[in-house]
C-alpha cells in the first residue's frame, strides 16, 4: 500500500451523480473507492464494473447502517480519508420508514448523520465529508420546489398529516432535508475541524434524467427523463457526469486539502440560504437528530 493509498465512500453509488462521482474517483489508483446501494448483490456487481467496492446500505434503517459498518471495518482497506453522502430520495406521496419516520428526512438527513457518527472512529485525518444538499434548500432560488420547512427535527421525523397536496408535502420535505443536509455540513465541520475532517456542501444543479424521479408517475418520470434532459443548454442545468467529476474533486482533489465549511454550486463557494446558516437552528437540529438516533437505536436493541 502506497503512503498516499486512501479509501474514499460514495453512499448512493448505483445510480445518478454517485455513479459518476465514483467513477471518477477510481481513475486514480490510489483511491480505493466504495460504492452503496440498497441491493448488496447488485451493487457488488455494478461496482466491480467500475474497479469499485460495493456494499449494501439503507440509509432509511438504522440495523442497515450498523451492518454497513461493520462489513466496511472488516474490509481491511486503506484508511478512509472520504465520505461522500451523495444516497437521496425524492418522493411524490407520505412515504414512512419501518420505524415509522417521514422517510425523505429519515434516509437524507438522519441515515446519513447516523452513518458520519459511526464512521468517525474510522477516519484518518486529513478527512473529508461532502453532504450533497441542493438549490432547492433556499426559498430565494426558483427551483420549481416547494420551499423548505421551519420545524423541529421531531416534528419532520414524526409530521402531522400533510395540510397541503400529498404530492406538495413530499416534495417540500425533500427541500426540506436538502436544508438539513447544509445545515449539517456547517455544523460538523465547526465540530471535527480539531480531528482535521473537513466537511462541505455541495449543490449539483438540476440533473434531468437520474434516477431521483423513481416514485414519481410514468408520465412525470417520462418528462424527466427525455423533455428536460433537453433543458440541460439552460444554466444550472447540468449533467450526473459533469456534476460527478466536480464532486469528485471536491472529495479527493488536493487543492481542496484542509477548505472546510463551504456551500459550493459545482466548484463555485456561494453564499446559501439565510435560514441555512443560523448557528442556533444548526446547533438545535443536530441535538435533536442525536436524541432521534439514540431513540431508533434503543428500540432496534430490544
Ligand atoms: N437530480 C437532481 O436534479 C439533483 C439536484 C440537486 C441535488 N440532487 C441530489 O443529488 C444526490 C443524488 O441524486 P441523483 O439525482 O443522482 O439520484 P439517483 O440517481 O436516484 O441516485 C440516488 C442514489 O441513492 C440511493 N438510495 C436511494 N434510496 C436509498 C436509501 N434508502 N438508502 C441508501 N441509498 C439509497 C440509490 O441507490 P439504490 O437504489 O441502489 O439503493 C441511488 O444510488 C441526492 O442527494 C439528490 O438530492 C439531485
Amino acid at each position: 500500500m502506497a503512503s498516499s493509498d486512501r479509501t474514499v465512500v460514495v453512499t448512493g453509488g448505483t445510480s445518478g451523480l454517485g455513479y459518476e462521482c465514483a467513477r471518477n474517483l477510481t481513475r486514480d489508483p490510489h483511491n480505493t473507492v466504495v460504492i452503496t446501494g440498497r441491493d448488496g448483490t447488485r451493487t457488488r456487481e455494478l461496482a466491480a464494473t467500475i474497479g469499485a467496492r460495493g456494499m449494501a446500505l439503507d440509509l432509511s434503517s438504522r440495523p442497515s447502517v450498523g451492518g454497513f459498518v461493520a462489513e466496511f471495518a472488516a474490509a481491511d482497506l486503506p484508511p478512509l480519508a472520504g465520505l461522500v453522502c451523495n444516497a437521496g430520495v425524492q418522493f411524490t406521496r407520505r412515504t414512512l420508514t419501518a420505524d415509522g419516520m417521514e422517510a425523505t428526512f429519515a434516509t437524507n438527513h438522519l441515515g446519513h448523520l447516523g452513518l458520519i457518527l459511526d464512521l468517525l472512529a474510522h477516519f484518518t485525518a486529513p478527512a473529508r465529508i461532502i453532504m450533497v444538499s441542493s438549490g432547492t434548500h433556499d426559498p430565494e432560488q426558483f427551483t420549481g420546489m416547494p420551499h423548505p420547512l421551519r420545524a423541529t427535527a421531531r416534528e419532520l421525523a414524526y409530521p402531522p398529516s400533510p395540510t397541503e397536496s400529498a404530492q406538495r408535502d413530499a416534495r417540500r420535505r425533500y427541500s426540506t432535508s436538502k436544508l438539513a443536509n447544509l445545515q449539517t455540513a456547517y455544523h460538523l465541520a465547526r465540530e471535527l475541524a480539531p480531528r482535521d475532517i473537513a466537511v462541505n456542501a455541495f449543490d449539483p444543479g438540476l440533473m434531468p434524467g437520474t434516477g431521483l424521479a423513481r416514485d414519481a408517475s410514468a408520465v412525470q418520470r417520462f418528462g424527466w427523463k427525455t423533455i428536460a434532459r433537453a433543458l440541460v443548454v439552460l444554466p444550472g442545468v447540468r449533467t450526473p457526469r459533469g456534476s460527478g467529476a466536480d464532486l469528485a474533486w471536491l472529495a479527493a482533489a488536493p487543492d481542496r486539502e484542509g477548505i472546510t465549511g463551504q456551500y459550493l454550486v459545482g466548484r463555485t463557494p456561494v453564499r446559501s440560504s439565510v435560514a441555512s446558516r443560523d448557528e442556533a437552528v444548526q446547533q438545535a437540529l443536530y441535538r435533536d437528530s442525536l436524541e432521534l438516533l439514540a431513540e431508533l437505536d434503543a428500540r432496534a436493541d430490544r
